[in-house]
């Protein structure tokens, strides 16, 4: 059977901390609780204005969670220095803008080839995955093929807000690139916007590996608790998992 693995975004844990500024609720004891639950995979993201994950919640989640840990982060120098010497399981790179609420599309691969090429190069001399955050472009995909990333992580925001009508043509894109990513050997990933109520048709798409999902599940979490969050959104990745290929 195969299977998704659910990596669970415990940013907006560390958000609701922030707006208090305080030391409750704590980002790594929410991982250590999606462990429980059945998370596969910690993600967080390290923003350059640092509005919800601090360095040292990095530093604990290594320390005290026993799943790989995938960072999400930009490509800024000082962030890549940060995580060179943290060595996560995995970096993902992101675009990311400070005004913006969320990380709104993929990275811009062409546009800055030269540049990730370097970045990609020191991460994996320091035998650190990296994958990129890409829209379900084929363009982009050919760029991060060549930058010899070790996985992709498609930007589903698009689908997630479309129209009934339109998220049917915005999933049949995703898995064209999907099927062109595993084609390329890249691990496939997919994430942002995905709740209970849209992402089953994403885990019918066979080449999917892995879902990154976070704030429907720190919201669902509110009304049946964290652990059975991770648990209601893992059976749907696993109940479709069975009728792949
Ligand atoms: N994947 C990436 C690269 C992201 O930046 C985010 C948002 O932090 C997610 C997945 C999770 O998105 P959401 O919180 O909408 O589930």
């Amino acid at each position: 059977m195969s299977r998704i693995r659910l990596g669970v975004n415990v940013d907006h844990v560390a958000t609701l901390r922030e707006v208090r500024k305080g030391i409750y609720p704590d980002p790594v004891e929410a991982a250590r609780i999606c462990a429980k639950g059945g998370a596969d995979r910690i993600v967080c993201h390290l923003r350059e204005d640092r509005r919800h994950i601090h360095e040292r919640d990095v530093g604990r989640l290594l320390e005290t969670i026993h799943l790989p840990l995938n960072l999400e982060m930009s490509s800024s120098s000082e962030i890549v220095q940060i995580a060179l010497q943290l060595r996560p399981y995995q970096v993902t790179l992101v675009p990311e803008r400070r005004q913006e609420l969320t990380t709104e599309g993929g990275l811009d691969v062409l546009a800055n080839e030269r540049k990730l090429k370097n970045i990609v190069s020191s991460f994996r001399g320091k035998k650190i995955r990296v994958s990129l955050f890409i829209d379900p472009e084929l363009k982009q995909l050919d760029g991060a093929f060549r930058l010899k990333a070790d996985a992709v992580e498609f930007h589903t925001g698009t689908y997630a807000n479309a129209s009934p009508l339109r998220r049917k043509y915005q999933l049949r894109k995703l898995s064209r690139v999907c099927r062109e990513a595993h084609a390329m050997g890249l691990e496939v990933a997919a994430g942002h916007g995905l709740h209970y109520r849209n992402v089953r048709p994403v885990t019918r798409i066979g080449e999917i590996e892995e879902l990154n999902i976070g704030h429907s599940i720190v919201s669902r979490a509110l009304f049946v608790g964290l652990a059975e969050a991770v648990r209601e959104m893992k059976g749907l990745l696993s109940e479709n998992s069975r009728k792949r290929r």
